[in-house]
């Protein structure tokens, strides 16, 4: 039986984690759908034509090392407003929501264009600064020597464009579930996520 968590959200707001806590919870597949942008962005860095390097997407690809950078975060939130790119990755992403077996899917979209009909549908934000403080340490945990100021610029940047895009732009679908985890913990953010999804199944189940 499938059953399809969508997880949308700003940037570094914690989706990552809790969509691997919530797939490792329920024994559900993980997508980080973030990773398919990234990996084109990365490709278009190298010198592709955006819509070349969507179609040709490996999965392979997705693995390379150098897509947490914020360089590659930029460029996959500038390739991720082509509509042309957008649509050479539906089918994928779609094919993977309809495991058997349950998956939770992350990103912008899923809850409104991938998956409209998800069985779960949560929207992860929390205010900028909370965000961008997550996303240095990370970055600086990385090796990164980007000022605080620097990721918060780019943390609003990509939000502005990732919410402003006229194709699947980032924003709540009507029946998600808003969870701020600006004031919660890793723990009590998975938590309720986790306690959220256990809502949906039970209704659907
Ligand atoms: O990890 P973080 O939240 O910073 O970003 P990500 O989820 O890896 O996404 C990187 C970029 O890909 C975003 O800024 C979006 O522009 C784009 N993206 C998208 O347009 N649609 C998705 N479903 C997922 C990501």
């Amino acid at each position: 039986m499938s059953f399809t968590v969508a997880i949308d959200g700003p940037a570094a707001a914690g989706k990552g984690t809790i969509s691997k806590a919530v797939a490792a919870h329920f024994g559900f597949a993980h997508l980080d759908t973030g990773l398919l942008y990234r990996a084109v962005g990365a490709k278009v860095l190298n010198g592709m034509e955006p819509l070349k390097a969507a179609q040709t997407l490996t999965a392979r690809e997705l693995e390379a090392n150098n897509l947490r950078t914020p360089e590659v975060a930029q460029a996959a939130s500038k390739v991720a407003v082509i509509k042309e790119v957008r649509a050479a990755l539906v089918t994928f992403q779609r094919s993977f929501a309809a495991r058997d077996g349950g998956a939770v899917l992350d990103g912008r979209d899923i809850g409104t264009v991938i998956c409209p009909d998800a069985d779960s549908k949560l929207f992860v934000t929390a205010s900028a600064p909370t965000r961008a403080k997550r996303r240095h340490a990370e970055l600086q945990a990385a090796g990164n020597k980007d000022s605080f100021e620097t990721v918060l610029a780019d943390v609003q940047a990509r939000d502005a464009r990732d919410a402003g895009r006229a194709e699947a732009p980032m924003v709540a679908a009507n029946d998600a579930v808003t969870l701020d985890t600006s004031d919660l913990s890793i723990e009590a953010a998975v938590a309720k996520a986790i306690e959220l999804v256990e809502r949906s199944r039970s209704s659907v189940l």
